[in-house]
C-alpha cells in the first residue's frame, strides 16, 4: 500500500472534523512527540505500553475524542511510515483491510474507546504492529527474556525450552502475534497459515529477529481433547520446529477460554478444566523452512 484511498482519507478527515477546536489543537500539538514516544517503548513486552505512554502525554485532560483524533491523524500519515519499514508484499497485502477497519471504527460513533482497541490502534496506525492476517497482527519487536525459560524449568517442566531458546538466539527481539477481536473472519487454519507466512516473509528481510511468538490459552495442550478444532494452532508450529514455554493459569485465561465455547465454559465452571497460557516460540529458521516447503513464501 503506497497511498490511502479517497474514501479512507475522507473518513479520517471526518474523524478530525468532529473534534472540538480545543481537542483538535491538542492533537496537532502532540501528535509527533507522542508518535516518537510510543515508538520508543514499543519493543517492551507490554503490548499496551505505547497507548499508555500516549495517554501520559495527553495528560489529565485526556478524552476519547483526542484519542480518535490522534489515530485519524496518524492514519493519514501511515503510508510514509509503512514505506520506511520496507515491508514484504505478504504484509502490505493486509493494509487495505486494516485501514478500512480503522476508518470504520472511528466512524462507528463508539462512545468509549475500548482500551484493547486503543492499544491496538496506536500500534497499527504508527506501524509498530503490522498485518499478519485479518485477525492476527504482528508486533515488529518483542522480547523473550531468559526468566521465562528458567521459570519453566524450575517448575519441573524440563530444560527443552531453555536449550531451544539458546539455539534460536532467543535474547534477540522477536515478532509477536496478537488476535484482533473486531475481525475474527480468518481465525481459522488458512488464516493462521497466512499469518505465519507473513511472519516468515518479514523474518527473511530482518535477519536480526529471532522468530515469532504468540501467547495464549489456545495453545494449551489439553485442548486436543476438549476443543480438537483448535489443535492446529499448536501442532502446526510445534510439529515444525516451534517450542512452548509454560506461563500458567489465571482468571483472565479462564474468562477468554470461556468466552465463545459452551463446552469449555461448562468444564471451567465445574473445575474439570482450567485454562493455562503458553508462550509459543517459532524460531526463524524452521519457520522459514516450513513456509517455503508449503509454497507460502
Ligand atoms: C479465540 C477465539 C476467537 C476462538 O473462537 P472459535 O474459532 O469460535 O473457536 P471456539 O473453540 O471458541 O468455538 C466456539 C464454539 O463455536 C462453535 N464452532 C467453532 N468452530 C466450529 C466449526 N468449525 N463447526 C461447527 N461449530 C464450530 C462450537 O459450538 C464451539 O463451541 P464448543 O467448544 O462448545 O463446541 C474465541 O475463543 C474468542 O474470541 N475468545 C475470547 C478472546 C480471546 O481469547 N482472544 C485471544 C486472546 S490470547
Amino acid at each position: 500500500m503506497t497511498q490511502l484511498t479517497l474514501e479512507q482519507i475522507a473518513a479520517f478527515d471526518r474523524a478530525l472534523a468532529r473534534l472540538s477546536p480545543a481537542d483538535r489543537a491538542r492533537v496537532e500539538e502532540i501528535k509527533d512527540t507522542a508518535a516518537r514516544a510510543a515508538a520508543e517503548v514499543a519493543p517492551h513486552w507490554d503490548f499496551g505500553l505505547p497507548a499508555r505512554t500516549v495517554d501520559g502525554i495527553l495528560g489529565d485532560g485526556v478524552n476519547d475524542d483526542q484519542r480518535r483524533g490522534l489515530i485519524a491523524a496518524w492514519a493519514l500519515e501511515l503510508p510514509g511510515r509503512i514505506a520506511a519499514e520496507r515491508l514484504p508484499q505478504a504484509v502490505l497485502a493486509g493494509y487495505p483491510t486494516y485501514v478500512d477497519r480503522l476508518a470504520a471504527y472511528l466512524d462507528s460513533g463508539a462512545d468509549t474507546y475500548d482500551p484493547d482497541f486503543w492499544a491496538k490502534d496506536v500500534r497499527v496506525s504508527l506501524a509498530l504492529s503490522v498485518p499478519g492476517s485479518n485477525t492476527q497482527m504482528l508486533d515488529l519487536s518483542s522480547p523473550v527474556g531468559p526468566g521465562l525459560v528458567v521459570r519453566h524449568m524450575l517448575g519441573g517442566r524440563g530444560p527443552g525450552p531453555l536449550i531451544a531458546w539458546v539455539q534460536a538466539g532467543g535474547w534477540r527481539p522477536w515478532l509477536e502475534t496478537h488476535t484482533e477481536a473486531r475481525d475474527l473472519s480468518d481465525f481459522n487454519e488458512p488464516g493462521w497459515e497466512r499469518n505465519w507466512a507473513a511472519a516468515a516473509a518479514l523474518l527473511q528481510t530482518r535477519p536480526e529477529l529471532a522468530g515469532v511468538i504468540g501467547s495464549s490459552w489456545f495453545f494449551d495442550p489439553p485442548l486436543k481433547t476438549i476443543s480438537p478444532r483448535l489443535t492446529y494452532l499448536r501442532t502446526t508450529p510445534v510439529n515444525n520446529g516451534a517450542f512452548m514455554i509454560h506461563q500458567g493459569g489465571g482468571e483472565i485465561h479462564d474468562e477468554r477460554a470461556s468466552a465463545s465455547s459452551p463446552t469449555r465454559r461448562a468444564m471451567i465452571e465445574t473445575g474439570e478444566y482450567s485454562a493455562c497460557s503458553w508462550l509459543l516460540c517459532w524460531p526463524r529458521r524452521p519457520l522459514i523452512r516450513w513456509a517455503t516447503q508449503h509454497g507460502l513464501i
